[in-house]
């Protein structure tokens, strides 16, 4: 459970304006990525996370004690009933939430110990988050939208527009950059969101029902994609209610009621839970 290794992109550098990876899903970035997952240490922990909501005369314990580590490279899905922590997990591993308690390290760097803007300063650079509604900004075109991450660290405009036109056209949308995302079909504007999640190049991604606003086809499509990512090296998160999804993960997470029940193969869950599970990769 210890860690084992810390990257030299540690708090330091993200402090000293680090700029992120020149590429988004190049040769050299997979090459790093790849490099990582093979090394197999440790990306991300929650060490006993338990966060509260408090509702006044109602307090509602989304997560309790919860502690889990994710090795570089991993895929791990997340399931688990409505209302069972999944998206509250997800927002803490991305540091897009803090913990009532517990603590959380990212590459061995114990986040407790950020600041605001250091904390999104070093969420941006190290974690993509990909979200069941696209959380695409209406009123800026596809290029703008994938643009925007870039934006924390002075990331010149010609690089950005290079970098947000490369991401775009990886992605198979080269010829969408100029579309707004009401002009995109849903599994166009998840491709968007999955281009500005992996625009600053992090090695973790962190999806919640990435699939679940899309059409059958569509879903598989963004599916196809988050195997090369992690075929790559990435380490890939990703919540979902569908089992056919779930199933792709060797390791699946299972909450309820805030805590851990099932860590461990897709297999283990019985058919009520997982059925038609597809072959892992
Ligand atoms: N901002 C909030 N304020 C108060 N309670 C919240 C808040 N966010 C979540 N909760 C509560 O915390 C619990 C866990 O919510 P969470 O969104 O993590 O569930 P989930 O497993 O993602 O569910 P779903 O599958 O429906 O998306 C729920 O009981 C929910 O009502
Ligand atoms: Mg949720």
């Amino acid at each position: 459970m210890a860690a084992t290794r810390t990257h030299s992109s540690s708090k330091h550098e993200v402090a000293s304006g680090a700029k992120p990876g020149r590429e988004t899903a190049g040769k050299s970035s997979s090459a790093q990525a790849g490099r990582n997952a093979r090394h197999g240490g440790e990306v991300l922990r929650l060490d006993t996370v338990t966060k509260v909501y408090d509702m006044g005369p109602i307090q509602v314990r989304a997560l309790q004690n919860v502690s889990l580590s994710v090795k570089a490279g991993e895929r791990v899905s997340i399931i688990g009933p409505s209302g069972s922590g999944k998206s509250t997990l997800l927002h803490i591993l991305g540091l897009l939430d803090k913990p009532t308690s517990g603590r959380i390290f990212i590459e061995g760097a114990d986040t407790s110990q950020f600041g605001d803007a250091e904390l999104s300063s070093f969420r941006g650079l190290k974690i993509g988050f990909i979200f069941q509604a696209f959380h695409l900004v209406p009123s800026l075109n596809a290029l703008e939208n994938v643009m925007l991450p870039m934006m924390l660290y002075n990331v010149p405009l010609a690089e950005r527009k290079l970098r947000a036109e490369n991401a775009l056209a990886r992605l198979g949308l080269g010829d969408r950059a100029h579309h707004l995302p009401a002009e995109l079909s849903g599994g166009q504007r998840q491709r968007v969101a999955i281009a500005r999640a992996l625009v600053n190049n992090p090695t973790i991604l962190l999806a919640d029902e990435p699939t679940g606003n899309l059409d059958s086809t569509s879903g598989r499509e963004v599916m196809a994609i988050f195997d090369q990512l992690h075929a790559d090296g990435r380490t890939l998160i990703v919540v979902t209610h569908d089992p056919g999804v779930a199933g792709l993960s060797p390791r699946v997470v299972a909450l309820r009621d805030g805590l851990i029940e099932h860590d461990g193969g897709p297999e283990h869950l019985g058919r009520s839970y997982i059925q038609n599970v597809k072959p892992v990769k």
